[in-house]
């Protein structure tokens, strides 16, 4: 058996029976009576990159389940005179923290503070590499929905290039069962698909990739991002947006998802993001139940 989880840092480290057991843990988590596991205990939020949903969810999480939280950004902390990362890590450890919940720009940032911090780190998101809580809400948004994960039909549609959702995703969701596609233009979806996880296939046709989709997961076109890239954002609307006419191609009870934020009008028709299988706010809602079974997980304290 292998030692328990300590870090969380990506989906690559978690066996199909940890992922059964965050999200089994996250079902029974309810955000209005919440068990108070973290009592006593106090997670920073050290936030590099600008964050809506995955950190509020995180503090709302912490808070519910009793723990007391802090909030570091780059700006306004001694990250802004230039203290190294491990310098704050060992700083906020120093301070008490039990758990750091961290975002960074940098690819394999919280893998580097983990070699170094004797406290849990989760990971919230590192560069273009790993996003592991919003793959773990989102397989417990798709089991509300299809009560499963083996066998389905994902298809993952945008910038997978720069997507740490994608890679996030498309590794647990193999591991799961599930067959996953990748969709876009060649410069937004290369073809190394196989390389991130086996079984994974790249598909330049959006409509093709929908035939019989039972979950269409769209991501964020990240303009900050796509220098160097040779993409036209109108060409990107006429053959990769998720629209109405499109989604008839997929099962008729196929849902909608988007890890957020959605930049309007580009990825996703208003139709489809605001319509009857769209499962976006639902996503966002998980988040919290989700992240509370993550900090419980980590700091042991799930019974
Ligand atoms: C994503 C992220 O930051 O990786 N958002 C999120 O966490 N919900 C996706 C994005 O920024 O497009």
């Amino acid at each position: 058996m292998k030692p328990p989880v300590r870090s969380l840092l990506g989906t690559d480290q978690l066996s199909v029976p940890e992922i059964e057991a965050i999200l089994k843990l996250a079902r029974r988590m309810d955000p209005k009576r919440p068990p108070q596991l973290l009592r006593g205990k106090r997670v920073v939020l050290l936030f590099y990159e600008a964050s809506t949903r995955t950190r509020t969810s995180f503090e709302f999480a912490a808070k519910a389940l009793g723990a007391t939280t802090t909030l570091i950004t780059s700006t306004q902390s001694s990250i802004e005179k230039g203290e190294s990362l491990i310098d704050t890590g060992w700083t906020v450890t120093s301070l008490g923290a039990d758990a750091i919940v961290m975002r960074h720009p940098c690819s394999g940032a919280p893998y580097l503070l983990s070699r170094f911090i004797p406290v849990p780190i989760v990971n919230a998101g590192d560069g273009l590499h790993q996003h592991p809580s919003q793959a773990l809400l989102d397989a417990l948004t798709i089991t509300n929905h299809k009560k499963r994960l083996k066998g389905l039909r994902v298809v993952i549609v945008g910038d997978i290039f720069h997507s740490r959702v994608a890679r996030s995703n498309a590794i647990l969701l193999s591991k799961c069962g599930a067959e996953v596609i990748f969709c876009g233009p060649p410069d937004l979806a290369p073809d190394v698909a196989e390389s991130i996880a086996s079984g994974v296939q790249v598909c330049h046709d959006l409509d093709f990739a929908l035939l019989g989709a039972d979950v269409v997961m769209s991501l964020r076109i990240q303009k900050e991002r796509l220098a160097g890239k040779q993409i036209s954002l109108d060409d990107y609307i006429a053959r990769f947006q998720v629209t109405p006419q499109r989604m008839k191609l997929a099962r008729p009870d196929a849902i909608v998802m988007h890890p957020g934020p959605i930049v309007r009008g580009l990825e996703l028709a208003n139709e489809v993001a605001d319509g009857p299988q769209s499962c976006v706010h639902e996503q966002v809602a998980n988040g919290v139940k989700t992240r509370m079974a993550i900090l419980a997980t980590v700091l042991k304290a799930a019974q």
